[in-house]
C-alpha cells in the first residue's frame, strides 16, 4: 500500500489528478498540498469517495511544517505546481516562477521523504527536472532510477493525433506510439515509425502529412492553450496523463507488475548505450523506459529510427542541452 502526494494539488491538473489518484486502490494514503487553503477542501470534498485512500490537505506555511506533513514517509511524489502558460507564451517563459517553486519542493522532497518516486510536470520540464536533479546532488540524494519528467500528456497525443490524421479517431487506443527526446515543441519527438500497430504506409508515403502530424503532436499543448484564450493550459488531459504515469509506476514499483514501459525524460548521462544511440553526451532525456521495483530497471535505445527522424532528433539536440544546463544553472551558480 503506497503513500502518494500532489504538491499544487489545488490547481487545474493537481484536482483531477488528485481526484484520479483517489480511485487507485493501491493508495492507502493521498496527501495533497499547496499554497492555497482552500487545498484543504479539495481534500475533504475528494475523501469522500469510497475507495482505500485516507486522504489529507496540507497547506505551505513559514515554518515548513506544511510540507513536512505532506511530504514525510511518502513512496510516491507527483508535482504539478507552478504557473501554466498563456498564449504567445513559451514553456521556457515560465521558467522565471516555476523553477523556484520546484526548487523549494524539491527540498522538501530531499529533507522529508528522499527515497520517493518524483514525478515532476511542472514546466518547463526540460529545465525543471535538472533543477530537482541538482537539489537532491547537493543534499546527497540523487538516485537517477527515482526521477522522473512526466512525458505522458505526448504519448497520449501521439496516439490520439494519429488515430485522427489516418482517419480513424475512435481507434487512439489501439497505437502505442514511443516519443522521446524533449517536453516542448522542436524537441518532442514521436517515433510514428515505431508505432504498434504500425501506422499505414501512406502516412509516410504522404510527406507533408507526416510533418502535419508531427507538428500537431509536438505543439499539442499551443492548441490547448489556445482554446483556453488566457485560462490557462491542458490540465484534464494532463490530470490523464500524470495518473497513467503513476500508476505505471506504482504497479511496477509495489505491486510486482513485470514488462511495464514507458517513455519518461530521465537521467540518461551514466548510460552510454543510451547516449550513443542519441548521438551525444546529453544529461537528460526522454526514452522508452522500463519499469521495475526501484524505479528505472532498464533504458531502451531508440531503436531503428528514420530519416525523417533523425532530422527530428537534431533539431531537438540544437534546443535540449540549453534548457538542461539553464536548469542545472539555477542551482549551481545561483545569481
Ligand atoms: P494552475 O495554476 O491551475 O495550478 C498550479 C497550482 O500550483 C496552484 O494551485 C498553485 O497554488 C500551486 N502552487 C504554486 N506554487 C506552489 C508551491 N510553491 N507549492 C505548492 N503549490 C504551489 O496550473 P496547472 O494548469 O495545474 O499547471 C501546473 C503546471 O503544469 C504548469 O507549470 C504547466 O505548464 C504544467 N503542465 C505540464 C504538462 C506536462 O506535460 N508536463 C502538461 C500541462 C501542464
Ligand atoms: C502541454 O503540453 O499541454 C503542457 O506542457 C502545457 C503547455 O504549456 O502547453
Amino acid at each position: 500500500m503506497v503513500k502518494a502526494a500532489v504538491l499544487g494539488a489545488a490547481g487545474g491538473i493537481g484536482q483531477p489528478l488528485a481526484l484520479l489518484l483517489k480511485t487507485d486502490p493501491a493508495i492507502k494514503e493521498l496527501r495533497l498540498f499547496d499554497v492555497v487553503p482552500v487545498v484543504k477542501g479539495v481534500a475533504q470534498d475528494i475523501s469522500h469517495v469510497d475507495t482505500p485512500a485516507v486522504t489529507s490537505g496540507h497547506v505551505k506555511s513559514d515554518d515548513g511544517e506544511g510540507l513536512k506533513a505532506a511530504l514525510t514517509g511518502c513512496d510516491i511524489v507527483v508535482i504539478p505546481a507552478g504557473v501554466p502558460r498563456k498564449p504567445g507564451m513559451t514553456r521556457d517563459d515560465l521558467f522565471n516562477i516555476n523553477a523556484g517553486i520546484v526548487r523549494d519542493l524539491a527540498q522538501g522532497i530531499a529533507q522529508h521523504c528522499p527515497k520517493a518516486f518524483v514525478l515532476i510536470i511542472s514546466n518547463p520540464v526540460n529545465s525543471t527536472v535538472p533543477i530537482a536533479a541538482e537539489v537532491f546532488k547537493a543534499a546527497g540524494v540523487f538516485d537517477p532510477k527515482r526521477l522522473f519528467g512526466v512525458t505522458t500528456l505526448d504519448v497520449v497525443r501521439s496516439s490520439t493525433m494519429s488515430a485522427q490524421a489516418i482517419d480513424k479517431p475512435n481507434s487512439a487506443d489501439e497505437f502505442t506510439i514511443p516519443v522521446i527526446g524533449g517536453h516542448s515543441g522542436h524537441t518532442i519527438i514521436p517515433l510514428l515509425s515505431q508505432s504498434k500497430p504500425a501506422l499505414p504506409s501512406s502516412l509516410f508515403e504522404d510527406k507533408e502529412k507526416l510533418a502535419a502530424l508531427v507538428k500537431r503532436i509536438q505543439f499539442g499543448g499551443d492548441e490547448v492553450v489556445e482554446a483556453k484564450a488566457g485560462g490557462g493550459s491542458a490540465t484534464l488531459s494532463m490530470a490523464y496523463a500524470g495518473f497513467r504515469f503513476a500508476q505505471q509506476v506504482i504497479s511496477a514499483a509495489f505491486n510486482g507488475k513485470k514488462g511495464v514501459i514507458a517513455p519518461s525524460y530521465v537521467y540518461v548521462a551514466d548510460n552510454k548505450e543510451i547516449t550513443q544511440s542519441i548521438g551525444k553526451d546529453i544529461a537528460f532525456f526522454s526514452v522508452p523506459v522500463e519499469l521495475g521495483p526501484s524505479g528505472v530497471e532498464k533504458l531502451h535505445p531508440l531503436g531503428d529510427i528514420s530519416p525523417y527522424e533523425k532530422e527530428l532528433l537534431s533539431a531537438c539536440l540544437e534546443e535540449l542541452p540549453g534548457s538542461i544546463t539553464k536548469g542545472v544553472q539555477f542551482i549551481q551558480q545561483p545569481k
